[in-house]
């Protein structure tokens, strides 16, 4: 039995391509230029292939983000189902006003809160990385995902596209979940960030934040909120602590 020839059969090489192309091109120098325009093209069409893959899915998405801006991503993936439940069994579904997510990621807390029971139309989630953003957008078109930084929540609040009630005054914000990474994001900023949640946070309302930091008080009182609760939970990578928040009573 006689074996086929292997380069009879392999498919063209960029070389046999471009040379191919330039002859169709009918001599002159237009021939190599379109053969690089159109492999050119196809490297364009290779790279978009990945990037629309890579958006789609979400481990890779976070990761792509952890590698541009650690600071801002502050751990190595999403947290944990059950962190994100857990989270998630703090928010009264039935309470009026807003549920606000900071830094929502690749949207494993959002998922958590849906299933709750909150509303999509009362959620908002702040994420400051675009392709997060409109990840998020995707996977959640019923929720307000706005493209922006949690120390701008005062200003991001005041804005039209920010949910508003039938008068049409912005909703109170009863609830702020936070998944930043504040231990890993810069001082200045941080402190605005406290701040700035502490001022749109509505009287009662409660704020919930986790972090990997097992003791100690949170940052968050630094900005004038109070401990009301905390929680361990130990199914996460790294095992995390849930602080539960709200402004002193007057
Ligand atoms: C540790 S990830 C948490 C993601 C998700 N909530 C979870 O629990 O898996 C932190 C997220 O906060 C976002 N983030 C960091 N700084 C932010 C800021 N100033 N404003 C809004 N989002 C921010 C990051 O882009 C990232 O998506």
């Amino acid at each position: 039995m006689r074996l086929k020839n292997p380069r009879a059969t392999r498919p063209p090489g960029l070389r046999t391509l471009a040379a191919r192309l330039a002859r169709q091109g009918g001599g002159g120098n237009a021939g190599p230029a379109l053969a690089v325009r159109a492999a050119r093209a196809s490297v364009d069409r290779v790279r978009r292939a990945m990037d629309l893959a890579v958006s789609r899915s979400p481990q890779s998405l976070f990761l792509r983000e952890l590698v541009a801006q650690p600071a801002a991503m502050g751990a190595l993936c999403a947290s944990s189902p059950r962190l994100a439940q857990r989270m998630a069994s703090w928010v009264d579904p039935a309470a009026p006003g807003l549920v606000v997510e900071l830094g929502g990621g690749t949207g494993v807390i959002t998922a958590a809160l849906l299933a709750r029971g909150v509303a999509p139309q009362r959620l908002v989630v702040v994420e400051q990385s675009a392709a997060l953003a409109a990840h998020l957008a995707r996977r959640f078109p019923q929720v307000h995902v706005v493209h922006g930084d949690a120390a701008e929540l005062p200003r991001l609040a005041e804005s039209p596209a920010w949910p508003r009630g039938e008068g049409g005054a912005p909703l109170a914000v009863r609830c702020i979940v936070s998944g930043l990474p504040l231990l890993s994001i810069p001082l200045p900023v941080r402190q605005r960030i406290l701040h700035a949640g502490a001022q749109v946070l509505a009287p009662g309302g409660r704020l919930l934040q986790f972090t990997y930091a097992m003791r100690g008080p949170s940052l968050w009182q630094a900005a004038g909120l109070v401990g009301q609760a905390r929680e361990r939970v130990l199914a996460n990578l790294p095992p995390a602590r849930i602080d539960v928040l709200g402004h002193q009573a007057r």
